[in-house]
């Protein structure tokens, strides 16, 4: 079965095709037909494979780099050839590979079984991936080797060592250092991972009496990530190698990169990814509810989150269904063509994620289907006094000091809430404009299609939030009363920094103020109270 999610790393395609002829002038030689392949095979006991096409247009872009690594290759003893298929001449490599329809594609292939490299970023992940292929556990015969092995390099967050740990040097075809050797193959696209092997029998007593963090046991593996305790798995308990690595190799939650993608897909399970802007300044706070609820959920789901301000990541993120601009949100990065994604706009809170995770797995989970965002008519003609302010205008218009700003954060995507907030806040835009205060602008900013400024907090729409002129950092001031016009104009009132003071019944024009008061002269105690209550200035817990 091909193990497929929408959000994939495979294979890495480069933005700005600028590229249109192919050109597969690097490698040692091209494949001229399926028997030249047979032959390769058969001599070569490992090489490099760089399968592109003609058709392809990303196929050029990725040159450079195999020019690259081409060179890395001659470096090596012995060396490695790197060998090249036009697929457009030569269709019977499709036989061989899953997925053809992704190019470039590039393979190691050793004694015949291909390995297929997934990440075509960089030119030392490439090597080093060969490198693994080539030797998939280096082995540890000193104490200075283990050292080595385990030290850190400051740089490389990605950073994970495995070692093996086997007394019982059984060689057999189903022994755990078999399966030992066959998940360090399977793990090799793990960038930053390494894995070892101590089978010294002196060696590890040695280090065993002489309660070395590493050696507690006589079978076991011991896994270090950086910055972390080493874990220990007693191969005498469980042998479950391959789950336990990749389980232990991955945080509870972690930023879902190429570097860290392969892991997640051995280890096959959905996925709940987040999507943040990664200069906001609440995303830990959201990496934490985050966490809360993996913790308690996490035998079954994975928990990730993205960069939502990535324009890649952007592009996978509409494959989940999600399509606004609104940052965070979620969606379900499933195994089947399943669209799960997390309502955009609405509150996202640590028991709202419990609620989203509960229902996936009780499969209460309808599948969506894609919309794209159009313009909305009937929103627009509600809030046609309430001027937008765009991302590009936001600096300006919102945070530059001197002008007390209500800002409006809505959708025009599929938010009722957003809908029916419009004849509220769009009269009382329309009302500080009739009052002319110079100092206060109503704005409204759709989050459907603009980017949210990083200072600035949007758990859900819509959202009101008041920027006083002379105090632009955050937090800002929020409206968290009824959706009415007269609480809204005082909470404007309440918390600006250029005072002013509204006149009574702010929200109504002066050929309606006559009227309101006789009407109300008419009505009962009771009534006029009611009235009172919802239309004059009183003390509301703004
Ligand atoms: C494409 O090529 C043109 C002309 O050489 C250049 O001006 C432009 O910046 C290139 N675009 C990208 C996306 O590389
Ligand atoms: C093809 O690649 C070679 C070597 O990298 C380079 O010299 C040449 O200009 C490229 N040709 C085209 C058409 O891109
Ligand atoms: C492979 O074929 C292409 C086009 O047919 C040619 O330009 C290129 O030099 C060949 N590469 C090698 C390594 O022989
Ligand atoms: C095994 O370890 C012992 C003790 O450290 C060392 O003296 C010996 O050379 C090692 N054996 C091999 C084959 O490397």
């Amino acid at each position: 079965m091909v193990i497929l999610y929408f959000i994939t790393f495979l294979p890495f395609v480069l933005a700005g095709s600028n590229c249109t002829l192919p050109n597969f002038s690097v490698g040692d030689f091209n494949i001229t037909s399926e028997q030249h392949f047979k032959d390769t095979m058969k001599q070569e006991e490992i090489f490099l494979l760089g399968i592109s096409a003609k058709w392809c247009t990303h196929c050029c872009q990725i040159e450079p780099i195999y020019a690259e690594v081409f060179e890395a290759l001659e470096k090596l003893t012995p060396k490695i050839k790197f060998v090249r298929i036009d697929m457009s001449k030569h269709n019977f490599i499709k036989k061989h590979i899953p997925g053809t329809d992704q190019l470039p594609l590039l393979y190691v292939i050793k004694k015949g079984k291909f390995y297929r490299h997934e990440d075509l970023m960089k030119v030392e992940n490439i090597v080093s991936f060969l490198d693994k292929i080539y030797m998939p556990v280096s082995t540890i015969n000193s104490e200075d080797e283990l050292e080595a092995f385990f030290e850190a390099p400051r740089e490389n967050k990605n950073f994970l060592r495995v070692l093996g740990i086997f007394y019982e040097n059984d060689d057999s075809e189903d022994s755990p250092l078999k399966e030992y050797e066959k998940t360090a193959i399977s793990l090799a696209n793990w960038i930053g991972s390494k894995m070892g092997i101590l089978t010294n029998k002196t060696l590890i007593k040695e280090l065993k009496a002489k309660g070395s963090d590493v050696v507690r046991c006589y079978n076991c593996l011991a896994l270090k990530k950086k910055d972390a305790n080493i874990k220990i798995l007693d191969l005498e308990i469980s042998q479950n190698i391959k789950e336990w690595i990749t389980t232990a190799g991955v945080g509870i939650v972690e930023e879902l990169t190429g570097y860290n993608f392969q892991v997640y897909k051995e280890i096959a399970l959905p996925m709940l990814v987040m999507f943040l802007d990664k200069h906001n300044v609440n995303q830990d706070y959201y990496i934490n509810i985050l966490t809360k609820v993996a913790r308690d959920f996490d035998e079954g789901i994975k928990f990730v989150w993205m960069d939502g301000t990535d324009p890649m990541i952007k592009q996978r993120k509409k494959k989940l269904g999600l399509v606004t601009e609104i940052l965070p949100s979620m969606a379900f990065n499933v195994l089947d063509d399943r669209i799960l994604p997390y309502k955009e706009g609405q509150p996202i809170t640590e028991s709202s994620i419990r609620l989203f995770v509960s229902d996936f797995i009780e499969n209460r989970l309808a599948s969506k289907n894609i919309a794209d965002i159009r313009p909305n008519p009937e929103l627009e003609s509600k809030y046609s006094d309430t001027p937008i302010v765009t991302m590009d205008e936001f600096e300006e218009k919102v945070l530059s000091e001197g002008t007390d700003v209500l800002l409006l954060l809505y959708s025009s995507y599929q938010n009722e809430d957003s809908l029916n907030l419009a004849p509220y806040f769009n009269k009382v835009a329309k009302r500080f404009k009739e009052l002319n205060y110079p100092h206060v602008k109503v704005y409204r900013m759709d989050t459907a299609t603009q980017t949210v400024h990083k200072n600035v907090k949007i758990d859900h729409v819509p959202i009101i939030y008041l920027f006083p002129a002379y105090h632009k950092n955050p937090p800002y001031v929020q409206y968290t009363n009824e959706a009415k016009v007269p609480p809204m104009m005082f909470f404007v009132e309440k918390y600006v920094d250029i005072k002013f003071q509204l006149p009574e019944l702010p929200h109504l024009s002066p050929d309606q103020i006559g009227p309101y008061w006789e009407q109300k002269a008419q009505l009962s105690p009771e009534k006029q109270e009611r009235v009172a209550a919802h239309n004059e200035r009183r003390n509301w817990d703004l």
